[in-house]
């Protein structure tokens, strides 16, 4: 399905940031390696490698790689690409200082339970989970994002997925995005980050 929609000239979300990157810049800094799961078509990894980040993005759609590549040519950075299925890939354990998932909101209570199981191992004691997505109130606006209201993020499905993290923010709140055909109009939206600790 996901090659389906990124097989199409132009960037499916657009070619700027998630609005998350920007509004949370003050949690990135140069130098810091970020993994990006469901990357896509590049515009996260793109802007974070502009800061001066480390980046590493995956994403299992062939089309999405290539289109990041491009921009990443474009923009003059050098993240690495990486297609990988999330629930094939050999994750690197405690190698990164954020791992960060925006609009991955493909999976179910189970898969999601098992994907975050795989982030919060990638990620260094003391470095941060970072998530973006939407909220069931989105069901209403229809914006973007999946219909299936279990797959979206309230906060106590977020916080008892992180018992013993340290949450430093959990930020549901709403929004206009312009972030191509994909994410366009009032959205419902909600922002996490947890600390690993140790
Ligand atoms: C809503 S898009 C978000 C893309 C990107 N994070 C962004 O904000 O522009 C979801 C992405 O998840 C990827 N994806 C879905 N299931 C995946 C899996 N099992 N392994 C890797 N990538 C997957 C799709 O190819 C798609 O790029």
């Amino acid at each position: 399905m996901w090659e389906d929609r990124f097989n199409r000239p132009d960037y499916l979300f657009g070619t700027a940031p998630a609005q998350f990157l920007t509004r949370r810049a003050e949690w990135f800094a140069p130098g810091q390696s970020v993994l990006s799961i469901a990357e896509g078509e590049g515009r996260n990894a793109v802007w974070l490698a502009q800061q001066g980040l480390d980046v590493t993005g995956v994403d299992y759609a062939p089309s999405a790689i290539a289109k990041a590549k491009a921009l990443a040519v474009k923009a003059g950075v050098s993240p690495t690409f990486l297609q990988a299925d999330l629930f094939d890939w050999v994750w690197p354990e405690a190698a990164f200082d954020i791992v960060l998932g925006v609009f991955i909101q493909f999976v179910g209570p189970e898969d999601r339970t098992t994907l975050f199981d795989h982030m919060k191992r990638a990620v260094r004691p003391g470095g941060l989970i970072m998530l973006h997505g939407y909220t069931p109130k989105q069901l209403d606006y229809g914006t973007g994002g999946p219909k299936a209201e279990e797959n979206l993020y309230t906060e106590a499905r977020l916080t008892a997925l992180f018992e013993g993290w340290d949450i430093a923010l959990c930020d549901a709140y709403e929004a206009e995005l312009d972030e191509g055909e994909g994410h366009s109009g009032r959205s419902a939206l909600l922002d996490f980050i947890a600390r690993r600790p140790g």
